[in-house]
């Protein structure tokens, strides 16, 4: 099995031939945000590759359950019962054990709960919409939430985005961060999005669609969707050349 020594190493860099590009101008805020410049190539600091260091006495009992996490005693977030989970696996379908997964969402009614929200969907007083968990020895996550709604957004005269997690995954440093969206089998949104459509490659979005998963849904309670995090660069150890580009 991995420890946590065989991720040490440098930094992989990732593969930007299934990237968007930067700049998308059907996704207006990318008009801004992209750089007018070629990136400039800086080595790794020590704080990036060694940090943060944690374990599972971090996380909290309820911490990966947005149902509860954020109810009044006796009370439960509204909307579809869902169960979210899935393994993180590396560029050799190798588990990636106790790292940090967190996730953040919009309410049953496409809300978040953010002081810069705009959307009129109410709050839900019992759903704060933020989740976290270490995978296991096996590199499997669980979350239990509820399904998040589409929402609105200002882009085009009418644009929604598709319904969405956001995710976050840890490696042994703040330097191998990575963050994605998953979104939902058979949302009619997916396709429509400008932010899915700057993604070049239909595969590539398959790989961000988490499946339904009648065998891990929970009778008379919960449906569950499948979610796999494919990672590149974590046994990025096993190279004696230093890559170029790090
Ligand atoms: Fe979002």
């Amino acid at each position: 099995m991995s420890g946590p020594s065989d991720f040490d190493g440098p930094l992989f860099p990732r593969d930007r031939g299934v990237h968007p590009p930067a700049l998308h101008p059907p996704y207006k805020s990318s008009i801004a945000r992209s750089p007018r410049l070629a990136p400039v190539s800086l080595d790794s600091t020590l704080s990036e590759t060694t940090g943060p260091v944690f374990g599972p006495e971090t996380i909290g009992a309820l911490d990966a359950d947005l149902i509860l996490n954020f109810a009044r005693p006796g009370e439960m977030a509204l909307g579809e019962r869902i169960v979210v989970r899935g393994r993180v696996l590396d560029e050799n379908g190798q588990p990636v054990p106790h790292t940090l997964v967190e996730v953040w969402q919009a309410n049953a009614g496409g809300r978040y709960r953010h002081r810069n929200e705009g959307y009129l969907a109410p709050l839900d007083p019992n759903f704060g919409g933020c989740g976290r968990c270490m995978t296991d020895a096996a590199g499997w996550y669980r979350f239990r939430t509820v399904k998040p709604g589409p929402y609105p957004w200002p882009n085009g005269v009418n644009d929604w985005r598709p319904a969405h997690v956001h995710f976050s995954v840890f490696g042994s440093g703040f330097g191998q961060r990575l963050i994605t969206q998953m979104y939902f089998e058979g949302d009619p949104h997916i396709p429509l999005c400008p932010i899915v459509r700057s993604i070049p490659s239909d595969e590539a979005i398959e790989r961000l669609t988490a499946r339904l998963d009648m065998r891990h849904t929970i009778p008379m309670d919960a449906r569950a969707y499948r979610f796999d995090i494919v990672l590149r660069g974590r046994r990025a150890t096993l190279f004696e050349n230093r890559m170029e580009g790090t």
